[in-house]
């Protein structure tokens, strides 16, 4: 996710952005940036790759004696992530600059209106709509055009605007995406986050959604971005450790990142779903509607996490479009022999694009004539090159490296896919569109509301699970992935023995396992499947396995199956697997946690396997 750092006071501005930027770094980012004003004009420095190169771009300057500035981290969401495409981005004239932290849904449509006006542009980036349209309502007041501005822009956005005209000035914003000022005797700051301030300052104003604050050295002033109107906010004392703060507060990454769920599935949504109309929008994909009509097949390459995530887009895509799904563990795939050609369309599911196995496996499968899509969440990654389209996740940087947010973004990109597909291939009807997209973007927020109350509820369940020897997962339908998902997260993390099973499946063979000593997590959702899975829990029961179920709100039979049950809101059924992986990720994250392991380093593991 982008870093943005903002300075206005007495100090020399290089240091203090190169040290803030230095503290956002555990946020992820492949390019940075920095701007400051010198001799009535702005100079701005910008690097591919790490920050070190940005310091060796900024050089003898690091000196200069200029007192405010902005700098960025990016994280590529629109365009690979090069020098060009850095933050910050300027208008027509270079005399305004903006560094961005979001994405902007209908650049596309104000980019074809500036270009019009005879904007020109350097980036392929949604932010440069930003100084151009900021430049369009400038007159004399930053703050003015910067409020225009936004009154057009949908999406979401933390934003830091310098003009040289106004050159002790900065001006923010935020929507939706992170930023929080630093006060000082005389001098403000802006950052993403916190850990930024800490070697400045320790007194914050944290802004919310829809708020504009104008920063000059000393002073400061907070109004709404709509109408203008003064916003008085609380100083608090941040008296966090640099470590923690950078984790937001939370004890590991990855329990952060569990709960940045609800908003990395709805920034994988963002500008794909037309609330009105429930049309899906989903351009990258590089498919002609003739392509799309002729798939045949679809093959779904992946591995890990990502794998499993490609099981819960077979039951999505052969329900609702009709075409048949293969789904493979790369390894395998790439290693026997392909029935792959021109109608079957691969798609390759990875958060990193990086994977050796997936990798090899759709250049094979272009070999043989298939198209190839990939759904990745890293932009510029070599799947995302070599692939035909492009479905981006955008969870932002994952960190720990157990997947979480990538692996519920992966589904929320495999969704939609499969609503497109059915709207291109006209085997989903237009409310059932609708409903269908509505009804992802609501789980969103059931996830977010549910997040904290799960979270107790598993920390009180887990002294009679944590030091178990092994556990078992099931589900049905939709929801057998997730139980798969579920095991593979608890023995990523804890090195517990897990597996995960079709729950029908329990009497080939698992069944025998089941004793009083076996802990086994059932999925049972009242949905199509609910009365089957319910039989096979009553025969773990019989069996005195040690049941914790995770059930629909309402469903009292399950409470007379066993004391620990942990009930989820009823979403939309298809979209179950979003919500019941929730409580496996926790149940996980706190028994490694209780068992005293490395959550966010787990031994033997790595983030990107880029090796066979
Ligand atoms: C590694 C990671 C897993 C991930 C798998 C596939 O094993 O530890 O979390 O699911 O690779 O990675 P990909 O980047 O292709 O999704």
């Amino acid at each position: 996710m982008c870093g943005i750092v903002g300075y206005t006071g007495n100090r020399r501005v290089v240091p203090v952005l190169l040290e803030g930027l230095r503290r956002l770094e555990y946020r992820g980012y492949d390019s940075a940036g920095l701007v400051y004003e010198y001799d009535n004009q702005l100079v701005k420095f910008r690097a591919a790759g790490k920050l070190i190169n940005l310091e060796q771009a900024v050089d003898e300057n690091i000196g200069v004696a200029s007192h405010t500035g902005l700098g960025h981290t990016r994280w590529a969401t629109h365009g690979a992530p090069t020098r060009d495409n850095a933050h910050p981005h300027s208008d027509c004239t270079g005399e305004l600059v903006v560094v961005h932290n979001g994405i902007i849904e209908n650049y596309g449509r104000l980019k074809e209106e500036l270009l019009a006006e005879g904007h020109t542009f350097s980036s392929e980036t949604d932010t440069e709509v930003l100084a151009h349209l900021i430049e369009k309502y400038l007159d004399d007041d930053l703050a003015t055009a910067v409020r225009q501005a936004l009154a057009r822009v949908e999406g979401s956005y933390a934003l830091g605007v310098f003009w040289v005209k106004e050159p002790h000035k900065l001006v923010a914003a935020r929507n939706q995406s992170p930023l929080v000022m630093g006060v000082d005797d005389d001098a403000c700051y802006i950052a993403s986050d916190i850990p930024a301030l800490l070697p400045f300052t320790r007194q914050v104003i944290f802004l919310d959604d829809n708020e504009l604050v104008v920063l000059e050295q000393g002073t400061y002033s907070i109004t709404n971005v709509a109408d203008g109107r003064e916003i008085k906010k609380e100083i608090r004392t941040i008296d966090w450790n640099p470590a923690m703060a950078e984790k937001g507060g939370f004890k590991h990454f990855m329990l952060k990142e569990i709960f940045e769920q609800p908003q990395a599935i709805l920034n994988t949504i963002s500008g794909r779903i037309v609330p009105d109309t429930g049309e899906i929008d989903l351009p990258e994909i590089g498919l002609s509607n003739d392509e799309i009509r002729d798939i045949e097949r679809i093959a779904l390459v992946a591995c890990g996490t990502s794998w499993h995530a490609a099981l819960v887009a077979k039951y999505w895509i052969e329900k609702w479009v009709g075409i048949p799904v293969d789904v493979d563990i790369a390894s395998e795939f790439r290693y026997r022999r392909l029935l792959v050609s021109e109608r079957v369309l691969t798609i390759s599911i990875s958060q990193s694009g990086e994977t050796a196995d997936t990798l090899a496996g759709i250049r094979l499968a272009a070999s043989l004539g298939s198209k190839i899509v990939t759904i990745c969440n890293v932009v510029g990654s070599t799947m995302t090159r070599e692939a035909d389209g492009v479905i981006y996740t955008h969870a932002g940087p994952e960190i720990g490296v157990a997947s979480t947010k990538a692996f519920t973004s992966q589904l929320t990109a495999l969704f939609m896919l499969t609503l497109y597909l059915g709207q291109e291939r006209q085997t989903i009807e237009q409310e059932t569109l609708k409903e269908l997209g509505s009804a992802l973007v609501d789980v969103a927020a059931v996830i977010d509301t549910i997040l904290p109350r799960v979270q107790q509820q598993v920390q009180g369940l887990i002294e009679r699970y944590y030091d178990s020897r092994d556990f078992l997962f099931v589900g049905r339908g939709l929801n057998f992935p997730i139980a798969l998902e579920g095991a593979l997260k608890l023995k990523e993390i804890s090195y517990i023995h897990a597996e995960g099973y079709a729950a029908g499946e329990l009497k080939h063979g698992p069944i025998a396992l089941i004793d009083k000593d076996m802990p086994v997590m059932a999925l049972v959702p009242k949905d199509a499947v609910y009365q089957k899975t319910v039989s096979n829990v009553e025969e773990i029961k019989a069996r005195q396995g040690r049941l914790l179920l995770i059930g629909t709100e309402g469903d009292s039979h399950l409470a007379t199956l066993t004391d620990d049950v942990l009930y989820l809101p009823e979403v939309h059924e298809e979209l179950n697997p979003l919500l019941y992986t929730i409580p496996a990720q926790l149940l996980s994250y706190e028994i490694a946690n209780r068992r005293g392991c490395d959550v966010d380093q787990p031994r033997n593991l790595a983030k990107s396997v880029t090796v066979e």
